[in-house]
């Protein structure tokens, strides 16, 4: 369990070319299990952000701990889930998910029946067998949330893990994390463009300015655990998905 501590935190790219400045003293503490959902302009930092936290780059200035640690790389204490599929084509479902506790030298017996545990929590049990290809786009997801807490993590990192996804297949899915983090809650970043996905599974919606990202304004998301899908339709979703829309309006037109 750990939770995630970004203080003061700038990333500025370097290139022949140009200069540019992704964050700018971007502060925001995650609490231990908490689920924070980050929304902003396309190109604002959100992935410069989850990647600074992954461990994939360097911050140039400030600090992100995660825990009591201060993360200096990558590390097995955070897994990651991208938009594209991180699944390998010539593993099977169960053997994709247990190829990072491979790494980990976990024994076989353990590694099997780990895999197991969460092909179950995301519906992939009957599909252990199955390779990749065979897999709708849904269904290479659910391998990839698999994997991603099979490794055993304590922070989950998601960047728009669902936007390639159909609206009814994205529904599922947002069920499936639902039930995984209930069984096994995590500290997760979850980085969407989705206002519905974002209050729909966030305990906190972070709403980022245009580059260089800060936070603009934090939502607390009232719904408790146990959200379905009807939720959606309610007066206080509504409202709270109208501001935000309007927040992120209002800072797009401020930066064009
Ligand atoms: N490796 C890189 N080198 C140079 N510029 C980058 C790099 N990664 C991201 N950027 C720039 O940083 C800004 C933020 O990008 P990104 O974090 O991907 O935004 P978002 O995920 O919010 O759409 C963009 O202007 C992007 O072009
Ligand atoms: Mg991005």
């Amino acid at each position: 369990m750990a939770d995630i501590s970004i203080d003061r935190v700038s990333k500025v790219f370097t290139t022949a070319r140009k200069r540019t400045v992704a964050l700018n003293e971007t502060s925001l503490a995650i609490a231990t299990d908490e689920i924070v959902c980050v929304v902003g302009p396309s190109g604002c930092g959100k992935t410069t952000l989850l990647n600074l936290v992954a461990g994939f780059l360097e911050p140039t200035a400030g600090t992100i701990s995660v825990g009591s640690r201060e993360v200096a790389g990558p590390g097995a204490d955070r897994a990651v889930v991208f938009q594209a599929d991180a699944v390998f084509p010539w593993l099977s479902v169960a053997e994709n998910v247990a190829y990072g506790m491979r790494m980990q030298g976990l024994g076989r017996a353990e590694r099997a029946a780990r895999a197991e545990r969460y092909l179950e929590l995301v519906g992939l049990a009957d599909f252990r067998s199955a390779y990749p290809k065979e897999l709708s786009g849904g269904m290479r997801k659910r391998v990839d949330l698999a994997r991603a807490y099979a490794s055993g993590p304590e922070v989950l990192l998601l960047d728009e893990p669902f936007g390639a996804l159909d609206l009814f297949t994205k529904e599922a899915m947002w069920l499936a994390l639902q039930g995984v983090v209930r069984a096994e809650p995590k500290t997760i970043v979850f980085v969407t463009h989705d206002i519905e996905e974002a209050l729909f599974l966030g305990d906190r919606v972070v709403v980022m300015t245009p580059r260089p990202a800060r936070v603009h304004s934090v939502v607390d998301v009232p719904f408790g655990t146990g959200r379905d899908l009807e939720l959606r339709a309610g007066p206080e979703f509504q409202a709270l998905r109208n501001e935000i829309a309007h927040t992120l309006r209002e800072v797009h037109d401020d930066a064009a």
